[in-house]
């Protein structure tokens, strides 16, 4: 290099910002109370997640690791685990139009809250549509893997976060994989679903 081009390559380090990528996660932990039941074949240390210390230490560092974060939780533990998160979180709701009926259980949950911490820079603008604070989609039928979300809901958290495609999201308890590949698929604009959300 000559040093006239190491001159300019200088100031352009000067010059340039470091720009972070705007770090984003979703969280969908074994829900407090069923994670031994659920998932104890299935993790080595599933039963933490029974201890609501576990959820305690998730949500500290999804705060202190991320800009922005959702997580899924049951309702019978929707109580306990708000008051864990920070005043400025939004619970919003998805409801399942099919979901699995017990035997003997008469009264059927068929919603799950959905944790939203936002980040004041990423607004959303005039010109984006709308983002509801439920959607309604049927749980997902993946044999298998007790849990697994369906596309649409993703692309609906991936939306509430206002995510755009270049950001760096983390997907914490990838399970089946479901929440990753919709998020490629939604990344790369490649999946019709999304244009239906706002129909
Ligand atoms: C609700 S499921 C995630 C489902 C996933 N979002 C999907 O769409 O397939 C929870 C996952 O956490 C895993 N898990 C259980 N205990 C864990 C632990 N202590 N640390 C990390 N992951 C754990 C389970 O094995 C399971 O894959």
């Amino acid at each position: 290099m000559t040093l006239q081009n190491q001159l300019s390559a200088d100031a352009r380090l000067q010059v340039e910002p470091c720009v972070s990528r705007f770090r984003a996660a979703y969280a969908d932990p074994p829900y407090l109370g069923l994670a031994k039941a659920f998932y104890g074949d299935m993790h080595p240390h599933a039963a933490d997640y029974d201890n609501p210390e576990t959820h305690r230490l998730l949500i500290e560092r999804m705060m202190d690791e991320y800009d922005a974060w959702a997580m899924s939780l049951h309702e019978p533990s929707l109580r306990k685990i708000l008051g864990m998160c920070p005043e400025d979180v939004r619970v919003a709701s998805w409801v399942k139009p099919f979901a699995s009926f017990k035997k003997n259980v008469t009264r059927a949950w068929t919603w799950e809250p959905v944790i939203f911490s936002w980040h004041r820079g990423r607004k959303r603008t005039i010109q984006q549509p709308t983002w509801r604070d439920h959607i309604a989609e049927p749980i997902a039928m993946m044999r298998g893997f007790p849990g697994a979300k369906p596309a649409k809901f993703c692309y609906w958290v991936f939306d509430g976060l206002n995510l755009e495609p270049d950001d760096d999201f983390a997907d914490l308890f990838p399970g089946s994989g479901a929440v990753s590949r919709a998020w490629e698929a939604w990344r790369l604009r490649a999946a019709p679903e999304q244009f239906s959300l706002y129909g």
